[in-house]
């Protein structure tokens, strides 16, 4: 059984109320993509409960724990250390809140990037944090994005990273979202 209770305190306890308030529309947002496809809500609601919890952390404690263990660090995460959130995020999940479901997992750990092989949860919870904006303003592809989420996880999958990479959203490519971007647009999926 989850302990929602505690999730939710490390992130007060971390003076993270405002990723809190985040998280809780996440899980909102994919709990309504889980019901259109068909998903296990349970799994959903608790990845996007712990997606953003490394925000208690500073980017650079991110690095220091992703050196520490020997994790393969990309160009990208090397120069913006804030990219490690997403898998540093996936690493407190199981550590500290005993998390063992793999699409749980895994769903946190490739939230912002996605990555090849992308599974359904994967998918839904990456769109589901696009969806609940959390800096400010409505973006201008959210009505699109939001609209294809709701009849294909991968064409709105396949949008939002053309978006990013058309418009120069993105600082440095990930490579995980490079080979996500290929797959989906080679219909590997
Ligand atoms: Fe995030
Ligand atoms: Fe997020």
């Amino acid at each position: 059984m989850t302990d929602y209770g505690a999730i939710r305190k490390r992130y007060i306890a971390g003076g993270k109320q405002s990723t809190l308030t985040h998280v809780e529309e996440v899980a909102d947002t994919a709990e309504w993509l889980g019901r259109i496809h068909g998903l296990n809500i349970e799994k959903l609601r608790l990845a996007a409960m712990l997606h953003d919890v490394s925000a208690v952390l500073s980017p650079d404690e991110m690095y220091g724990i992703a050196r520490e263990r020997g994790m393969e660090i990309d160009a990208a995460e090397e120069k913006y250390h804030f990219l490690l959130h997403q898998r540093i995020s996936a690493i407190m999940a199981r550590e500290e809140f005993g998390v063992t479901d793999e699409d749980v997992l895994s769903a946190i750990e490739c939230h912002t990037t996605l990555k090849r092989g992308a599974g359904m949860y994967d998918k839904a919870v990456f769109l589901a944090d696009k969806i609940s904006w959390d800096r400010g303003g409505v973006p201008p592809y959210y009505d699109e994005l939001k609209e294809l989420a709701g009849k294909s996880l991968d064409e709105a999958c396949r949008y939002f990273i053309k978006y990013q990479f058309d418009n120069g959203l993105l600082l440095m490519p990930h490579r995980w979202i490079t080979e996500a971007y290929e797959e989906l647009e080679n219909g590997n999926v």
